[in-house]
């Protein structure tokens, strides 16, 4: 019997390594006394170095780039981008994720991989009323992905959305060689598709929390439309609660939907979803052989990371109805930071929270002056109406409102 020769080196199992780098994001993690610099100086060589300087060195050099020069989303008073901090047990699985660093563009190269993340898609499609679908890095990839699919079954020669929609819609229009036409909105930023006529070559999208404001579209599908989208990036999550659901009702009668999960799913950068009511046949439109392949490849990716495994671990530890308290619960947040705001006549709220996405700005000041002289990005900017307002997104679930607020009001 042969005896298996071991692995090289630089892949053996080196747990002192990862205990190393775990010490190195403990510190970052606690409480910070100064704030990060806008634009902290690299502790990079300028070029590229010649010599290896060895692993613990490497990690010594990035860590206070990498870890204490980040933007801590986790900080009570980090209440601005559509950018959750990950739960611990996202980490966990992560590190096993890129450890084996399946393909699942393989069968061969990721025998099991592939099962579970089709498995991942089979819980949540439903919930949608989908089929199926699959894994994409982002939801400007989701939206491009649908849309092509539109174009190859449904032969549509345009692309309706709202002027509010999000810039990956046009993109899409321009990739596909598409017409695009952008449709009014109300005053509350709600599509108004009143004036469009002649759907049966259209693909119509549908914003399910707008990027500047979190208000979504009326979810209601033409009957003549070709197809129509969801692009559901930010609020597609709502639709896993037992409180909110109902605002995505409509959702179901779409023929593609997307989200991110990197988004209000608390997952890692990378990973969201595209679905579709009849996924067989998008799939089947989307799908390339290739000399090298052992099964067709679907969709835009080529290799493809198993971004569903830390996604897996997460929605086994809570569950469906963990998951949903916690996104009820950060609704709950964006509620007590909207009536802080209602209730000083120093500001002014944009609208109600629909989707954990607060708009409000100072009455007396420029919002992008008191933000400059907030310590750190706690609120983000957003353009509405002509107007720069702070926009503060619900995304993390150590967001303390009334520090965040009592922070801006110091800074006015
Ligand atoms: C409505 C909407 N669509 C699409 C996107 C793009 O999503 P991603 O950043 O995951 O590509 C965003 C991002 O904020 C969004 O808000």
């Amino acid at each position: 019997m042969t005896t298996q020769p071991p692995p090289h080196p630089d892949h053996i199992f080196d747990g002192e390594l990862i205990a190393e780098s775990l010490d190195r994001l403990a510190n970052s993690y606690r409480p910070r006394t100064q704030p990060v610099p806008e634009s902290p100086s690299l502790m990079l060589p300028d070029s590229l170095p010649e010599t290896g300087i060895g692993d613990s060195a490497a990690l010594d050099t990035l860590a206070p780039t990498v870890l204490d020069a980040s933007a801590q989303l986790h900080h009570p008073g980090y209440f601005a981008h559509m950018d959750p901090p990950t739960p611990a047990i996202t980490w966990a699985a992560s590190l096993w994720q890129v450890a084996t660093n399946q393909n699942l563009l393989h069968p061969d190269a990721a025998p099991a991989a592939r099962s579970l993340t089709e498995q991942v898609v089979n819980w949540l499609a439903p919930s949608f009323g989908m089929s199926g679908g699959h894994f994409v890095p982002g939801s400007t990839i989701a939206n491009l992905t649908a849309l092509w699919a539109a174009r190859q079954l449904k032969q549509v020669s345009r692309i309706a959305a709202s002027e509010k929609s999000h810039l990956s819609i046009r993109k899409s229009a321009e990739i596909l060689g598409l017409k695009y036409i952008a449709l009014p909105t109300n005053s509350r930023h709600e599509m108004d598709i009143s004036g469009l006529t002649q759907l049966d070559r259209t693909a119509l999208v549908l914003t399910a929390g707008t990027v500047a404001t979190g208000v979504i579209d009326p979810l209601i599908r033409p009957d003549d439309a070709a197809w129509v989208h969801v692009d559901a990036a930010w609020s597609g999550p709502l639709r896993l609660t037992d409180r909110f659901t109902h605002c995505l009702d409509g959702i179901e009668t779409a023929d593609s939907v997307g989200f991110s999960a990197h988004k209000w799913l608390y997952q890692p950068k990378g990973s969201a979803l595209v679905l579709f009511r009849n996924s067989d046949a998008a799939h089947d439109a989307l799908s390339y052989g290739g000399s090298y392949l052992a099964t067709p490849n679907i969709g835009l990716l080529g290799s493809t990371p198993a971004a569903a495994v830390p996604l897996a671990a997460m929605l086994l530890s809570w569950g469906r109805t963990g998951l949903g308290q916690r996104i009820e619960s950060d609704m709950t947040k964006a509620d007590q930071l909207a009536g802080l705001i209602e209730s000083d006549p120093r500001f002014l709220l944009w609208g109600p929270n629909q989707t954990g996405v607060v708009v409000w700005r100072p009455v007396d000041a420029a919002a992008s002056d008191v933000r400059n002289r907030l310590e750190n990005g706690w609120v983000s900017l957003t353009e509405v109406d002509g107007q720069t307002w702070f926009r503060s997104v619900a995304a993390n679930p150590s967001a303390d409102p009334s520090y965040l607020f009592n922070q801006v009001s110091a800074a006015l």
